[in-house]
């Protein structure tokens, strides 16, 4: 099986960009599963520690590995946004491919110096686990907000950036370069874009020269979302755009038969719902 790692190296130099899509239940896992599979296209999974306490650590890292078995998928399994380094070991025992160390409410130095312990304990329980390390603040929840977080907006410099990655020897970066997590209502409803900094993207991709993550993925303009990847975004993480698909499909679910009370029937149109968004991105993520 191919490892991360490689994935990451081909996507960089094709200039594409892997998608990464959070679940936390089977829904959710299956339609993303399937329309990787629909696309012929490898596939970054992600459970943050609310997603992973729902699912279980183990019960996540087993259904990666029931697909990886059963169709020899380059499905990959990250600990999306972990805050404390017990939670990370026991991702890295668990088997998964990545973690995301996520300092970025600390302060720069602060976060270095997290950053550099968890690197320490996950590589000492398995060196090929990639470790994603976090500056500069984006905002918290993949949710509907009413508005922007405190603080979102101001930009990663080249020299943080270097800096941090010098410090911390971490294997992915992300940036804040004028992305968000969640959605603005007005995203949601209206028809409000999430804009990047395309310009300070390159900068930072230069000064760091290692794999770089958008995170928020939600929302974005798609036009941005193609000049990043090509300034060096190579992993994009979506999930909110997921949430409101998975809710709506299994609010149509309900509602075509008040009878109904099959689950796996019920959640049908939730399975499609999720399936199409996570279509769609990956077109154009992967779009040469
Ligand atoms: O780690 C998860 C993402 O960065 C998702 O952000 O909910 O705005 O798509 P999003
Ligand atoms: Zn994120």
């Amino acid at each position: 099986m191919i490892s991360l790692r490689e994935v990451l190296m081909r996507a960089e130099a094709d200039k594409v960009a892997v998608g990464h899509f959070n679940f936390s239940d089977l829904v959710s896992f299956n339609a993303i599963v399937a329309a990787a599979r629909d696309r012929k296209l490898p596939v970054m999974v992600g459970v943050s520690e609310g997603e992973r306490e729902f699912t279980g650590v183990a019960q996540a890292a087993a259904l990666v590995k029931a697909v990886r078995d059963e169709f020899g998928y380059p499905v990959f399994l990250n600990a999306d946004h972990t805050h404390s380094i017990a939670h990370a070991e026991t991702a890295a025992r668990a088997g998964f491919d990545e973690i995301i160390f996520d300092g970025s409410a600390l302060s720069f130095d602060e976060n270095i110096k997290q950053t550099k312990k968890a690197i320490e304990a996950i590589k000492s329980i398995n060196p090929s686990i990639l470790v994603e390390g976090e500056i500069g603040w984006i905002g918290a929840s993949s949710a509907v907000i009413d508005k922007v977080p405190e603080g979102v907006g101001i930009l990663t410099t080249p020299d943080e950036a270097k800096q941090f990655v010098e410090a911390t020897k971490v294997d992915v970066l992300a940036p804040a370069v004028g992305n968000m997590h969640g959605m603005l209502a007005s995203m949601v409803h209206g028809n409000v874009q999430k804009r990047l900094n395309i310009e300070r993207i390159a900068e930072i991709k230069a000064a760091a020269k290692i794999f770089m993550t958008l995170h928020g993925g939600s929302g974005t303009n798609d036009d941005d979302f193609k000049r990043a990847i090509k300034a060096g975004m190579t992993i994009v993480h979506v999930n909110t755009e997921i949430r409101i698909a998975w809710r709506r499909g299994v609010e149509a679910g309900l509602a075509a038969d008040p009878n109904e009370v099959a689950p796996y029937k019920i959640l049908k149109p939730a399975v499609e719902a999720v399936r199409k968004v996570v279509s769609e991105r990956l077109e154009l993520f992967s779009s040469k």
